[in-house]
């Protein structure tokens, strides 16, 4: 039986300025291509320095599809190397975390240091004379970079630098780090593994959509409600000064600010640890802060709070929360979330931290499990192929560009998600 070829896929027709096809969720072809052109080529996000304290600490990720293992060396340097063994191609290193000697193949014994180097292949003088075993290290990927602790990797040994991909998304980072008094984060509370049958875009943009809030998140509107005295469909309004703003590179943010100023409050329900503002632990946070960044800059960096937002294509700050993506299929996505800890804190901080986290995203939470139900009705709802649209036009009429090209609208408008896209389709039209 002949095979027949797949179409090419026509990434201008299928994402339009004011709509997105559905078939980009389920088409298995657009999935490998997604792989080719993004996951194992491009800068994704792999995890945090925190995650491998110590030398020899491992986690093993995936880069797209690909294995990987993200080791802290003896010497103590990062090292991303492929979880390929040399010989037969076995992984050798299946448990997610841990801390080792050495990596060691369990089928036919190789073992590699903790830089990827051979160490040793049983009974190897029956590989005759020219083995080396400096030939067959572990292959190591060759990009790998960090900003401020979270470490980036490209498959690719060419290609924008992480600093020109990252650009004004570095702000993100920052904003997120700079809530330690040290500037730094920490992500050792643990990892919450999500599962849905449904494809990996659609985490990104609910994560960055304001719209949905009111209505699936209802319950934990009105237990914030309660708790924190705000009212989340305040920043849904039309009457709303929250922003979303598309930072370019696929990146995109919430910007709570101007509400924030407007309520005299913090939307955040991290910083409610502070309780009634009059804790021990709050006052000497805050003392903490203004002595690490001066008295106005620490009360700025307070009243702002903790980012929403996302970089492209896989690494997204919510509040106190790392998330990250990791696609399985054109059906079948995972997504990890990572409450994360501050340095320098009291460690009642970090407690009060934790049970946010829990309350709202946690596996019997009021906010998130509702998300990835979505995911898969979304999922299940595009095999009705009579009209394949995706409607993406909320405040078009209305976006404007901000000082140094940011495009700018109100928080629940659909701007930013069409930069997203927008950046998709180019990254898919490459050759
Ligand atoms: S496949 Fe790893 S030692 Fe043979
Ligand atoms: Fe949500």
């Amino acid at each position: 039986m002949a095979l027949t070829a797949m179409p090419t896929v026509q990434y201008e027709e299928l994402i339009q300025a004011d709509r997105v096809h559905g078939r980009l969720y389920y088409d298995p072809a657009i999935f490998h291509e997604e792989l080719e052109k993004i996951w194992h080529r491009h800068w994704v996000y792999v995890g945090h320095e925190s995650e491998v304290p110590q030398p020899a600490d491992y986690v093993t990720r995936q880069l797209g599809l690909q294995p990987v293992i993200l080791v802290r060396d003896k010497e103590g340097a990062i090292q991303l190397l492929l979880n390929r063994c040399m010989h037969r191609g076995n992984l050798v290193c299946e448990s997610g975390c841990g801390n080792v000697q050495e990596f060691r193949c369990i089928y036919h014994g190789w073992t590699y240091s903790t830089t990827g180097a051979l160490l040793g292949a049983p009974y190897s003088a029956a590989y005759g004379p020219s083995f080396r075993k400096e030939e067959y290290g572990l292959t190591k990927v060759p990009r790998v970079e960090s900003y401020r602790g979270f470490i980036f990797a490209s498959l690719s040994p060419t290609g924008v630098s992480l600093d020109e991909h990252l650009g004004y998304a570095k702000g993100l980072i920052d904003q997120f780090v700079e809530m330690s008094p040290e500037g730094e984060v920490e992500l050792c509370a643990g990892t919450q593994k999500q599962r849905y049958h449904g494809n990996w875009k659609m985490q990104v943009e609910n994560a960055v959509d304001n719209y949905h809030t009111t209505f699936i998140h209802q319950t934990a509107n009105d237990i914030m409600r309660v708790r924190i005295g705000v009212d989340l469909s305040q920043t849904t309004s039309e009457q709303s000064p929250a922003l979303s703003r598309y930072l370019g590179g696929g990146h995109a943010l919430f910007d709570f600010r101007p509400l924030q100023r407007q309520m005299g409050k913090i939307l955040s329900l991290s910083n409610q640890a502070k309780g009634d503002g009059a804790t021990e632990a709050w006052k000497a946070y805050v003392e903490a802060m203004e002595q690490r960044y001066g008295r106005e800059r620490a009360q700025e960096i307070l009243q702002d709070g903790p980012p929403h937002g996302y970089i492209f294509p896989n690494l997204i700050f919510i509040q106190l929360q790392v998330r990250r993506i990791q696609p399985v299929s054109a059906n079948e996505s995972y997504v990890y979330y990572q409450p994360s800890f501050l340095k320098g804190v009291p460690a009642e901080m970090n407690t009060a931290r934790l049970r946010e986290h829990e309350w709202f995203f946690g596996p019997a939470g009021f906010g998130s499990p509702d998300d990835v139900d979505i995911f898969e009705r979304q999922q299940l709802a595009l095999q009705a192929r009579a009209n394949e649209w995706l409607i993406l036009r909320r405040g078009l009429h209305r976006e404007r560009v901000e000082e140094g090209g940011i495009q700018t609208s109100h928080i629940a408008d659909e701007g930013h998600v069409r930069g997203i896209w927008q950046h998709y389709r180019q990254l898919m039209l490459q050759p």
